[in-house]
């Protein structure tokens, strides 16, 4: 099922996210889903549970896009354990619609996470990769890329976003 996807304003998006502490449930299967499921809908790469308004630390992501089986990963209370170099590169959040910007990342992280089964895995990857798993695990901690941004900029967002709203096209 295609899940409505939040978008900046909402108070769970800059929220810490509770640990998942059932795994192997119905529940949780059905929940990775539909967040595939909304993910691909949306033509996104990545969607933490906090944009589908679960307050749990849950993230999904596919940058293959749907095309590679294999890039499709499930992280459940993900942790980056090891960071290297930098780059920067434009990003985009499905919760902050026709906004993108240059963000500073990691050039390579390493994230030691849980699978639905409740085993933990390593993941690591660079570029699209490493800024995803980046991305993604900022929402978990209630961070988007907008706090990456200059405050000048981010003000600036936040500004026409606000009109957006005022003018109910948010
Ligand atoms: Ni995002």
């Amino acid at each position: 099922m295609v899940l409505n996807i939040v978008k900046y304003g909402a108070s769970i998006l800059e929220t810490a996210c509770a640990p998942v502490t059932n795994f192997n449930t119905s529940e949780l299967r059905q929940l990775v889903d539909d967040m595939f499921e909304t993910m691909y809908a949306a033509r996104g790469v990545g969607l933490a549970a906090p944009q589908i308004n679960v307050g749990q630390q849950l993230t999904v992501i596919d940058t293959s896009s749907g095309e590679d089986p294999a890039a499709r990963l499930v992280l459940i209370n993900p942790k980056i354990t090891q960071q290297q170099g930098q780059q920067i590169g434009e990003e985009g959040c499905l919760s902050i619609p026709g906004f993108r910007e240059d963000v500073r990342r990691a050039a390579q992280v390493t994230v030691q996470a849980q699978d639905v089964e409740g085993n933990s895995f390593e993941v690591s990857g660079d570029e699209l990769l490493a800024r995803a798993l980046q991305h993604e695990i900022d929402h978990l901690h209630g961070v988007l890329f907008l706090n990456h941004l200059s405050p000048l900029k981010r003000e600036l967002i936040r500004r026409k976003i606000k009109k957006l709203q005022k003018a109910g096209e948010w």
